[in-house]
């Protein structure tokens, strides 16, 4: 678990080599690209940061942060692709990641419906769809607050802090250190 070394004080125990392995593999798209692995790693960081504030369940969210986009098939418009994403995490639950079952529940809707719902009752979906849209700005969209479900997403200073890192593309030592090469 060098990696979780690497990262301190971040906790996201369910998101192993393996998993990132077992995603890399069937991932159609360019590892690099707007919707691959440094938008990935700023959405778990982001929801990680929210996650703190809104008490959302940290596994969940870490989950969600390298599933959510995993199966896309266009970098443009895809409108299966949360639900694709939904059942790539059925797939790999109990094998490559473990969560009870009201928990897996709560990635697997916020998997399906990231793209199409405004929001949702459970603080932990609303932080996954937080966690997302906060890193639109490298698509060229500035976050609006009035599509970001919760308080702590809502934050100028949240707001400023993902923007920059999403318009520079920001990559987490641990996206070179680890998951690139694997
Ligand atoms: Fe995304």
């Amino acid at each position: 678990m060098a990696f979780v070394q690497q990262i301190g004080t971040m906790v996201r125990p369910a998101v192993t080599p393996a998993l990132i392995q077992a995603i890399r593999q069937e991932y159609s798209l360019p590892w690099r690209g707007i919707h691959g692995v440094t938008h990935w790693a700023r959405v778990l960081e982001n929801g990680t940061r929210l996650a703190r504030v809104t008490g959302a369940k940290i596994e969940v969210v870490t989950l969600f942060a390298v599933l959510h986009d995993a199966r896309r098939w266009n970098e443009d418009t895809d409108p299966d692709h949360g639900r694709r994403g939904a059942a790539l995490a059925k797939k790999l639950w109990g094998s490559l990641f473990h969560l009870p079952n009201g928990d897996f529940d709560l990635l697997h809707d916020a998997c399906s419906y990231h793209t199409e719902s405004l929001t949702h009752p459970d603080i932990t979906v609303q932080t996954c769809f937080d966690a997302d849209r906060l890193d639109l700005s490298r698509v060229g969209i500035d976050p609006d607050p009035k599509y970001l479900s919760t308080e702590a997403a809502r934050d100028q200073a949240m707001i400023e802090w993902a923007t920059q890192r999403s318009l520079r593309n920001f990559a987490p030592d641990f996206v070179t250190v680890e998951w690139d090469r694997l």
